[in-house]
């Protein structure tokens, strides 16, 4: 059983090491840091936005190139995200979008 896993996490092309973190304090309207943890060859990611109630995920502002290494955070704005439970955010691949490299756990934004 063993054998079998690590067989089939060979042949994955890319596993990114990436980790992003769940943001603790998420608030409507106001600003909230996204933090990850990065392997070393982990690639630039966009982050991307998504609730169960999206038709899809949406771009955080001004984010969609982050090198994970030049820094293990940034602060996105909420002003445009109603405060409701079932938020998670994903790191995607900067030009193939299908490819997702990390998923946060869920989240809930409070009203502020
Ligand atoms: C995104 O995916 C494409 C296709 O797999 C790959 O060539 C490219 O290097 C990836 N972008 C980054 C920033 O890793």
């Amino acid at each position: 059983m063993l054998f079998k896993l690590s067989l089939l996490t060979c042949l994955v092309p890319f596993a990114a090491g990436l980790i992003l973190n769940t943001p603790a304090n998420a608030v409507s309207g106001e600003s909230m840091i996204v933090s990850w943890v990065a392997a070393p060859d982990d690639p630039n990611f966009a982050l991307l936005i998504n609730n169960e109630g999206f038709s899809s995920p949406v771009f955080l502002p001004d984010d969609a190139n982050i090198d994970p290494h030049a820094s293990s955070e940034i602060t996105v704005s909420l002003v445009d995200f109603p405060a409701r439970s079932g938020y998670w955010l994903e790191a995607r691949n900067v030009t193939e979008l299908a490819i997702i490299y990390a998923e946060s756990a869920q989240f809930t934004i409070t009203a502020a």
